[in-house]
């Protein structure tokens, strides 16, 4: 028997995660109805049930979990099945305290929340195999099977022996001999040429500055290290059934040691999770950001394009630092098919039924503590009937003529507490310059380095520090081929041990951009240099030198005073621009705007107003726009075809209302 997945069917994917093992059975059964009432046809089981599945080392009680799969079999609800693997038992803990993680100031941590556990720790290793091993034999042929979910999140990292020992490993084989691990962590400065491998060690707290490159690396390994946690479970989930796609839910935050581009290419799809961490506009500029950064992992990752799918996403509310803030009626709706207009085979909710207790007792649900006759059942119940409609819309191909790159590595090496300021943030970059074209109605694509270009007529390098040879060498490619390229501040500083480039900044790119930084200016949080044709610069500031390129605006002020802020240098037909600062958000928006113009692209509906967010896809049945209205009035917008949530036809003006989405099947031009 095979399984098939329900986005190869046409359908999308709509549910979220279910855990049965909190409750008795009479309310799984509700549920299940319930579930079918919201037009649910995925739910992710068994996440965090390993001491429901595993009561005892080695005693399994699997008899519920059969239940539970055999009643979504017989409603028509497919499931994603966790292994259990990122929350151990407590007497997994006790018997194995070797396997209980240890932070970098040398703190081993107890059972007690989740995640505990290293994941380099031979006894945790093990124990995983083994539950995963279970699921695999009893679940893999079990027709409600449509995916398996490894893990969750994998994210928490560790400093102990295990680790320090896996890590020299992992150095043994990327280095070969000490003199280039010496070479590339520069170990010349402050005495710390190693002359064994055994005074190699794991970067745990130390008396001041840690070095670099020995940072970076153990970022890198500890990614490694993650993924060969989860490749051993997928090979043996694909082994006892290779039909059935596998995949891990990626986390995102600054604080993952993860490199999601490279685990790419190891899962059957991409799966986030995605929580705006702000309630303004914020939200819906991140939630763009979000998808189209899975679409690129998405679409590149492999060298073959695999689906993503939202994987997680809060049914109500928002969690800010401090509190949670209610989505307003339609918000939820909005969030939810912006992911989908990126390209997302559905729709999934963390969580299906909030639970009794529990650390997280009090985060939103589908089914909230005061049940299902409540504002945002019938929310998602009438999301589920949306969702319905778009079958067989998904995914397509998003039309973007922009591509961001964005690099892991290039974001854990700005944190490094020796840089010349602190807050230096590669990701918050490639956001920024995302949301400016967001606000300018340009779609972007957001790319790992060395990923095609495909249609991206401007590639933008946001603060993208570090610089392999093969980085420069695919930069340069973009250019000779006749694509624009903007590259903002402390871009190819550095190679990709963190080593500085030599000859004045950015090494990696000094002669495409026609520019030599000979210093930087650092600025305060609160500080602004104002910049000539009006605009101001933050964060950062440099004395830049022409070297064949134009001048675009001029510091106004500030240490570069009458120095170029923002210079295009002509290459063939195109431009490389350099921006040494970065623009106050206006500034931003009509430079990023003004730079895609030259490079041939504009807004994906020009005459979209203000508020509305408007997102092309093309599938083999032509094209669909999509028409998100963040504001709290309707909006008109000029197009014409079919609107596919209320089965109208659309004349040449739509009229979107307050909060609301249209999705168009456009009439061919
Ligand atoms: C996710 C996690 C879920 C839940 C959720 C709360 O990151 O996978 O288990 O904790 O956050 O927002």
């Amino acid at each position: 028997m095979t399984t098939k997945a329900p986005w190869s069917d046409g359908r999308l994917c709509y549910g979220g995660d279910w855990n049965p093992e909190q409750w008795p059975p009479q309310v799984w059964r509700e549920d299940v109805a319930l579930m079918r009432a919201a037009g649910i046809n995925l739910v992710t089981v068994g996440v965090f049930a390993w001491s429901r599945l595993e009561p005892e080392p080695g005693r399994h009680t699997l008899d519920w979990l059969d239940r539970v799969l055999d009643l979504l079999h017989a409603a028509g609800i497919r499931a994603a099945l966790s292994t259990p693997t990122a929350s151990p038992p407590p007497w997994f803990s006790l018997r194995h305290p070797d396997a209980l993680p240890v932070t970098a100031d040398g703190v081993r941590l107890t059972h007690g929340s989740r995640d505990t556990y290293c994941a380099a720790a031979p006894a945790y290793r093990d124990a995983a195999r083994s539950i995963a091993g279970v699921l695999a034999a009893r679940y893999a042929h079990h027709p409600a099977l449509a995916l398996w979910h490894v893990h969750n999140e994998y994210g928490t990292t560790c400093h102990c022996p295990h680790a320090e020992a896996a890590f020299r490993r992992w150095l043994t084989g990327r280095y070969g001999d000490l003199d280039a691990l010496n070479d590339a962590w520069v170990t010349s400065f402050w005495s710390q040429h190693y002359t064994d491998w055994a005074q190699v060690g794991a970067p745990r707290a130390t008396q001041y500055l840690a070095n670099p490159g020995q940072l970076l690396d153990f970022r890198r390994f500890w990614s490694d290290t993650l993924l060969s946690a989860y490749t051993e479970q997928r090979d043996l989930l694909r082994a006892a059934n290779p039909a059935v796609p596998v995949t891990t839910n990626y986390v995102l935050g600054d604080w993952v040691p993860v490199d999601h581009a490279r685990w790419a290419r190891e899962v059957d799809l991409i799966a986030i999770d995605h929580y705006p961490s702000t309630a303004d506009l914020g939200a819906e500029e991140q939630t763009a950001f979000a998808a189209d950064l899975a679409r690129g992992w998405a679409r590149h990752g492999a060298g073959r394009p695999a689906p993503w799918l939202l994987a997680e996403s809060a049914p109500n509310q928002i969690h800010t630092a401090g509190r949670m803030h209610t989505k307003e009626p339609g918000r939820m709706t909005r969030h939810s098919l912006a992911h989908v207009a990126r390209g997302s085979a559905g729709v999934m909710f963390f969580q299906w039924r909030a639970p009794a207790g529990g650390a997280e007792r009090f985060h939103s649900a589908v089914v909230s503590h005061a049940g299902a006759d409540t504002r945002v059942f019938r929310e998602a119940a009438a999301l589920g009937a949306a969702l319905g409609r778009l079958a067989g819309t998904a995914p397509g191909r998003v039309e973007a003529g922009v591509a961001i790159a964005y690099d892991a590595a290039s974001g854990w090496a700005l944190r490094h507490p020796g840089m010349p300021r602190a807050g230096l943030d590669h990701p918050g970059e490639a956001a920024a310059a995302h949301r400016a074209l967001w606000h300018a109605g340009v779609t972007a694509d957001v790319v790992p380095p060395g990923a095609p270009l495909d249609g991206a007529r401007l590639l933008v390098l946001p603060a993208l520090y570090l610089a392999s040879d093969a980085t420069i060498d695919w930069v340069r490619r973009h250019v000779d081929a006749g694509g624009h390229l903007l590259v903002t501040w402390l871009s190819g500083v550095a190679d990709e041990h963190a080593r500085i480039r030599l000859g004045g900044y950015p090494g990696a790119y000094r002669d495409l951009l026609g520019v030599r930084v000979e210093e930087f200016h650092p600025l305060a949080d609160d500080e602004e240099v104002p910049l000539t044709g009006g605009g101001t610069g933050r964060i950062w500031s440099e004395t830049v030198h022409l070297a064949g390129a134009e001048t675009v605006s001029v510091y106004a002020g500030g240490a570069p005073a009458g120095r170029p802020a923002i210079t295009r240098h002509r290459v063939g037909d195109a431009y490389a621009w350099y921006v040494s600062t970065r623009p106050d958000d206006d500034t931003y928006r009509r430079l990023l705007t003004e730079a895609a113009r030259l490079a041939g692209v504009t807004p994906t509906c020009p005459d979209a107003p203000p508020g509305v967010e408007a997102v092309r896809r093309h599938d083999t049945d032509g094209s669909l726009l999509h028409l998100l209205n963040h504001t709290d009035r309707p909006q008109r917008v000029p197009v014409a075809g079919f609107e596919l949530l209320t089965g109208a036809t659309v004349d040449g003006v739509l009229t979107v209302a307050p909060g609301g989405v249209a999705v168009v099947r456009e009439e061919p031009s």
